[in-house]
């Protein structure tokens, strides 16, 4: 599904309150959140300052870095470019829901670390979500590609060798677990 796609139920037609604020329930890491947002709220800034989810940074909040990725059903998005009432009854998933239990890293998670994949670490969390999605999505089967599908994720200290490395070790990991 495009995360991108329009409102189902306009914003107006929604529990809009007396002072302009919209009630909403967030799906975040499998657990539901009720807020009171400002219609125009971000995904990224509701995950921030609404639910204390600071993982996912804010970058340039203009839909160029990457920083921001998180998982709407699935499939990779940029948090500051979706507001957070479009995704209401969907499963959102941010990088402190990535991993399968607590205390164990996902392994995209671990081969970032095995490869020195990062160095301020600012671009991470976003590194991470886009390359599992990208892995999910059957799109690194080579460095050629993990370059390709990844080069929406910025990182300004270049530590890209090592993330196409970690992509690459995690994608055959899961290939391995498939097989
Ligand atoms: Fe969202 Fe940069 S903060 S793309
Ligand atoms: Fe510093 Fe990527 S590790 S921006």
């Amino acid at each position: 599904m495009d995360a991108y796609s329009p409102l189902k139920t306009p914003v107006s037609s929604r529990r809009k309150t007396t002072s302009g604020t919209l009630d909403i329930v967030l799906s975040v890491n499998g657990r539901d959140h009720r807020l009171s947002v400002d219609p125009r709220v971000t995904l990224l800034d509701a995950l921030r300052e609404h639910l204390s989810l600071t993982g996912s940074k804010k970058g340039c909040d203009h839909g160029q870095c990457g920083a921001c990725t998180v998982h709407v059903d699935g499939q990779r998005v940029l948090s500051c470019l979706t507001l957070a009432a479009t995704v209401e009854g969907k499963a959102v998933t941010t990088i402190e829901g990535l991993a399968p239990d607590e205390g164990r890293l996902h392994p995209m998670q671990q081969a970032f670390m095995d490869h020195d994949a990062f160095q301020c670490g600012y671009c991470t969390p976003g590194q991470i979500m886009s390359a599992v999605a990208c892995v999910t999505e059957g799109l690194a089967e080579t460095d050629d590609d993990i370059r390709e599908y990844m080069s929406g994720n910025l990182c300004r200290c270049a530590a890209y060798p090592n993330i196409v490395a970690a992509v690459r070790q995690t994608r055959d990991e899961m290939k391995g677990e498939r097989s």
